[in-house]
């Protein structure tokens, strides 16, 4: 169970001489809501019974919109971090009636024993935060935090500060296609989640026989409240681009930039979609690894150096297969997305393609970069169809130069 959320009302009494929730009371509601959120679960005395106390070291709260006697605000918490002796955690307040992101603060807490030095932060609490664990990715150094949205639990990988940059990975891969670039693009903060059904995140069975674009979308939207973003450039790759699109028909204020990454605004064709129905028959009988070995000689070059094949090959081989099912079914589904591309002039947008992508031609990412007002194309020589592991120098530095021209 996630650490649950929690209601609170605003008092006249927290508000200031103009009638607005005083930014000092707000200090108050975030302690009020973590308070209540271990009384709804391990209890109050969670710490104190373990021998430790918690103790607040750093408090950042940044303030988004205003709030009155009366509203009912909606404050989630989440764990950002884990250490052997403190955590972080995350939390967001929303008004209830029109869902406004109200305030977001994020609180380092060391657990400190009756003499003042720093112990354990006791079992039963972590386990309460943390019921997965924070998780490291097989084979990948990196930590990964669990973020639960719309009732699945995502396995994301969330870097640095600043502004954010969500990454969306394509079929049937995960968060560690950007690994490059997660490196690389420090100054921003940087959210690479693993889709539902793919990588560390929970696959539960597609209701109807695939997931669609909007379920996505919705995971989507809902990891950047938990995480207190309110506007992100979407970097998107593949199927993560069609998800994109279906991002911007729901969201299209959410979204300061745009990257599409090897991904293409078109339905599939009748014959395409055929191909989806032989694919979900691979899927169930084959399993991941069936599907990994049809989908690594179209997702390389040729000349793909043999450890980027077995890693490949490893990422797509461990996924689950309700969700490369729900996946493959979703993208059979998807609309066209063409007519959205002209409405798109007000967004900065950049393209990048492969030279030998065979899954995205070039010429389909050329039409697309054209259709979109100002759009931006980066064609890399040599790369298929996923230049982000393919060419990662090239790939971080058409996204930094594309990056620097927002700030
Ligand atoms: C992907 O890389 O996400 C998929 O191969 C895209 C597709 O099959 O249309």
């Amino acid at each position: 169970m996630p650490p649950p959320e929690v209601d609170l009302t605003v008092y006249p009494d927290d508000c200031d001489a103009f009638g607005h929730l005083n930014q000092a009371s707000f200090l108050r509601l975030f302690e009020r809501a973590r308070w209540e959120m271990l009384a709804r679960g391990p209890g109050m005395d969670v710490f104190s019974r373990n021998g430790a106390g918690a103790v607040v070291r750093k408090a950042t709260v940044e303030y988004h919109a205003s709030a009155y006697p009366g509203d009912v605000l909606r404050f989630h918490q989440a764990l950002a971090r884990l250490g052997r002796t403190s955590f972080t955690l995350r939390q967001t307040a929303r008004r209830l009636r029109d869902d406004a992101l109200v305030a977001t603060g994020e609180f380092v807490i060391v657990c400190v024993g009756p003499e003042g030095r720093p112990t354990p932060v006791p079992e039963e609490f972590a386990r309460f935060v943390a019921p997965s664990g924070v998780v490291a990715a097989p084979n990948d150094p990196g930590r990964l935090e669990r973020i639960a949205v719309d009732g699945v639990s995502l396995a994301v990988d969330v870097r640095g500060s600043g502004p954010a940059i969500l990454f969306v990975h394509g079929y049937p891969l995960d968060h560690r296609i950007w690994k490059p670039q997660l490196e690389a693009l420090t100054g921003w903060r940087r959210i690479a989640p693993d889709l539902r059904g793919m990588g560390g995140s929970d696959a539960p069975a597609p209701a109807g026989a695939a997931y669609g674009m909007e379920v996505y979308a919705r995971d989507l939207a809902a990891l950047l409240d938990r995480l207190g973003v309110e506007r992100a450039v979407l970097c998107a790759h593949s199927m993560g681009g069609y998800i994109a699109f279906e991002f911007l028909r729901r969201w299209r204020s959410r979204v300061r930039a745009l990257v599409l990454v090897n991904t293409r605004a078109e339905a599939d064709s009748p014959e395409g979609k055929r191909a989806r129905e032989a694919a979900i028959a691979l899927a169930r009988t084959g399993g991941a690894a069936a599907i990994a070995e049809s989908m690594l000689p179209k997702l390389l070059a040729p000349s793909a150096p043999a450890a980027l094949r077995e890693r490949v090959r490893e990422i797509m081989a461990g996924n689950p297969v309700a969700g490369l099912v729900g996946a493959i079914g979703a993208m059979r589904d998807r609309p066209d997305s063409t007519p959205l591309l002209p409405t798109l002039g007000d967004l900065p947008t950049l393209v990048i393609a492969g030279s030998e992508d065979g899954i995205v031609s070039p010429a389909s990412s050329r039409a697309m970069a054209a259709a979109t007002p100002g759009a931006r194309l980066v064609e890399i020589p040599g790369a298929a169809h996923l230049a982000s592991l393919e060419a990662p120098e090239a790939t971080t530095e058409a996204l930094q130069t594309f990056l620097a021209g927002l700030r």
